[in-house]
């Protein structure tokens, strides 16, 4: 079985000679930290372990599950935010057709997201497209009292219950939420819903291989076996056994830290197929809710080339040297397009009929990574062989390995997001949510 290769080559050149080596040593102390649950946040480590611990009758409960909401509907409306949300889509949208929505020969429902925004327009669409469809809704939430989609899931259950009752809009909705505790726990045994635990060492933007990734993904028709399988591939080979030359991980945490010290705040994922785009979503909650605390950790931004070529292309050769770029490429495109011959040529492309168009697009890759280097934007390289789900699975593990070393690294608890509670305090405030009363007055006073 092949493995994803990262290749840092042209990020350390611009580095002085001998300081990655001397990260070695260091950077495997913080992974023994990880997998001897002392680290800062060694609470929330249930995903260490994930892809070798989940067994064949989780899976095959999730995708009997799955099957059953495939045969009664047409479209799902998965219902979740931030780490409930990005991992579903990233590999949703990774594997499925690039135009699902139109596509006349899907065998899965076609999966639609809500409860990851508060927009009234883009809800009422929503309702509007579903409003005489076949649907069914999978609402994810680990604490179950989230205001996005606690909203969304109200405003949707309302509407398939009064559209199919409500006896047969519980057979529709299935919840993946904690255990025991929150809203969403006891309205869905209230409710009789179908449910799926999150574990509660799980923290939701590691969740992705739990029943809150895997679920929407299985319902999508996408094979979660064959996305654990490279999962665990990936995490045999960045285990504390591994020597770190040879550990993926260990590698990329210290590369991007070394290129941060250096003044390198901005890390920029590219990729050259729009499928990815998600996935650069789902990677950028991971490191920027992990590392971001503390008036520290990289910014993590994404682009999409060649598109971004024709709008941050420009501010990457020349702007301001604090980014580097981790570019995930993929050998070999699942399609196959020839550039045709045309007679007239007024468009000069005739060099390159008989191409493929992968082939202008891996040039046009190459080309780029050596004028941003040439500009003095270092580049990390990851290669996959192809977009399928065994080497999906190994980036998604390699980049949740990656990131509580790197954190342990720039020195913060990668699994804890206090930051994200400020706008929420706010927020309930000026709602007038009981509780929030004295906040209420002081934050009135400063904008009315
Ligand atoms: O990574 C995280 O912890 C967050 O992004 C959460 O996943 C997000 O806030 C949604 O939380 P919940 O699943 O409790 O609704």
């Amino acid at each position: 079985m092949e493995s994803i290769k990262l290749n840092i080559t042209r990020a350390l050149n611009f580095l002085p000679e001998d300081e990655y080596s001397k990260q070695m040593v260091p950077a495997m102390e913080k992974l023994k930290l990880l997998h001897e649950k002392t680290g800062a946040g060694s609470d929330f480590l249930g995903w260490l372990n994930l892809p070798s611990a989940i067994n064949d009758k989780q899976t095959r409960e999730i995708i009997a599950v799955a099957n059953e909401l495939r045969n009664e509907v047409d479209v799902v409306v998965v219902v979740g935010i931030g780490g409930s949300y990005l991992g579903a889509k990233a590999v949703i949208e990774a594997l499925n057709h690039s135009f699902d929505q139109l596509l006349t020969t899907r065998k899965a429902p076609l999966i639609m997201f809500a409860g990851q925004n508060l927009s009234q327009d883009y809800l009422s669409d929503l309702l509007e497209v579903i409003d005489d469809k076949n649907y069914g809704i999978v609402v994810i939430s680990k604490s179950g009292t989230t205001t996005e989609p606690a909203l969304a899931f109200r405003i949707l259950k309302n509407h398939l219950e009064s559209k199919i009752g409500k006896k047969q809009a519980g057979k529709r909705i299935v919840a993946i939420t904690d255990e025991k505790k929150g809203a969403l726990k006891q309205l869905a045994n209230e409710e009789g819903y179908k449910t799926f635990v999150i574990p509660d060492d799980v923290g939701g933007r590691f969740s992705v291989l739990t029943p809150v990734g895997l679920f929407p993904i299985a319902l999508a028709g996408v094979s979660i076996n064959n996305l654990i399988e490279g999962a665990r591939f990936m995490e045999k080979i960045t285990g504390l056994d591994i020597t770190p030359e040879k550990n993926p991980a260990i590698q990329y945490s210290i590369i991007r830290n070394l290129l941060y010290r250096h003044g390198r705040k901005i890390e920029i994922f590219v990729n050259y197929n729009p499928k990815l785009r998600f996935l650069a979503k789902w990677w950028k909650q991971l490191y920027g809710e992990s590392e971001g605390k503390e008036g520290k950790g990289i910014y993590p931004s994404s682009v999409d080339f060649t598109t971004d070529l024709h709008s941050m292309g420009q501010y990457i050769q020349e702007g301001e040297r604090t980014m580097f770029e981790t570019v995930v490429s993929i050998t070999k495109s699942n399609k196959q397009l020839t550039i045709p011959h045309d007679k007239t040529n007024l468009d000069k492309l005739n060099y390159l009929a008989g191409k493929s168009l992968d082939e202008v697009n891996k040039m046009a890759e190459i080309g780029t990574m050596l004028a941003h280097v040439d500009g003095g934007v270092p580049n990390i390289h990851i290669e996959i062989p192809s977009l399928n789900e065994f080497y999906l699975g190994q980036l998604i593990y390699l980049f949740e390995k990656a990131c509580p070393v790197s954190g342990y690294l720039i020195g913060i608890n990668p699994f804890n997001q206090p930051g994200v509670e400020a706008y929420k305090k706010n927020m309930f405030a000026l709602l007038g949510k009981p509780g929030f009363e004295e906040e209420s007055v002081r934050i009135r006073k400063n904008i009315f």
